[in-house]
């Protein structure tokens, strides 16, 4: 297990659909401590592809020989190893991805559910800090992804973007992507995550309800066409929040 290093940096990496980006972060505030990079995700996006963009990213940086990385990664992760893939090559499932990070960048790594690095980034740094109860962060991007909290205490893979809704995967209904396919206004994708909110709070009664990724900017076209009874607020870190937690949690996983 990483511990804290002597700098208080860790390198953080988010990889999704389109871009692998990453970023030292500052563990005390959780900032960028350089600017962030972002490469285009491979085209053909298997684990090989993608393990050479992770090394390259790496090694754009001049970082401490201890600084450990975390990355952020689109799918659940049984303790590391992908269990399946919505959005990427399907030749992850079953890579183990510590193992494979360690190999390509010879740093120590941890891999986490990018949903549940963004959880835990928005619950130290950010909008869910200071909230206990039954926390729920939602991330709408290529997919949706869900982060579930209790007591500041992350239960990992909820993958709760993948509930079936009036026989839909609710990701292809609801994500981000899904309002650009479907050229959607924000009223007509508001309905849509009103049904997406509503069946997860009638599941698992949240408290509070944190939407993030990148489309959390523009909250105040959605967020308020929302009818829930959970208290449900934008994301603080938005699309950093992935490398940030992601980087947290190489420091301190639990
Ligand atoms: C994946 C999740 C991921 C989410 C957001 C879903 O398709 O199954 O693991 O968290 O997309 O990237």
């Amino acid at each position: 297990m990483a511990e804290q290093n002597e700098h208080g940096l860790a390198f953080g990496i988010d990889v999704g659909g389109s871009g692998i980006k990453g970023a030292p972060v500052d563990l005390a505030t959780g900032e960028f401590a350089a600017d962030r990079r972002r490469i285009p995700t491979p085209h053909k996006s298997t684990p090989e592809a993608v393990a050479d963009v992770l090394a390259e990213l790496v090694d754009g940086f001049d970082l401490p020989d201890d600084a450990p990385i975390g990355v952020a990664f689109p799918a659940p992760l049984d303790h590391g190893v992908v269990r399946f893939i919505a959005n990427l090559h399907k030749s992850w499932k079953g890579v183990d991805l510590p193992a494979l990070v360690q190999e390509a960048t010879g740093r120590k790594a941890v891999a986490v559910n990018d949903a549940d690095a963004a959880g835990v980034g928005e619950q130290r740094y950010g909008a869910a800090k200071g909230h206990d109860g039954v926390v729920l962060v939602a991330t709408l991007g290529t997919g949706i992804g869900s982060a579930l909290l209790v007591d500041g205490i992350l239960v990992p893979n909820t993958e709760l973007g993948h509930l079936e809704i009036d026989g839909h995967d609710a990701e292809h209904r609801a994500a981000e992507s899904a309002r650009d396919r479907d050229d959607l206004s924000w009223e007509k994708w508001a309905k849509r995550l009103q049904r997406y909110f509503e069946t997860v709070e009638m599941l698992l009664s949240p408290d509070l309800i944190v939407v993030g990724g990148g489309v959390s900017k523009h909250h105040e076209k959605y967020l308020p066409l929302l009818d829930l009874r959970a208290e449900i607020i934008p994301a603080e870190l938005r699309n950093r929040a992935g490398i940030v937690g992601a980087a947290s949690m190489a420091a301190r996983p639990h």
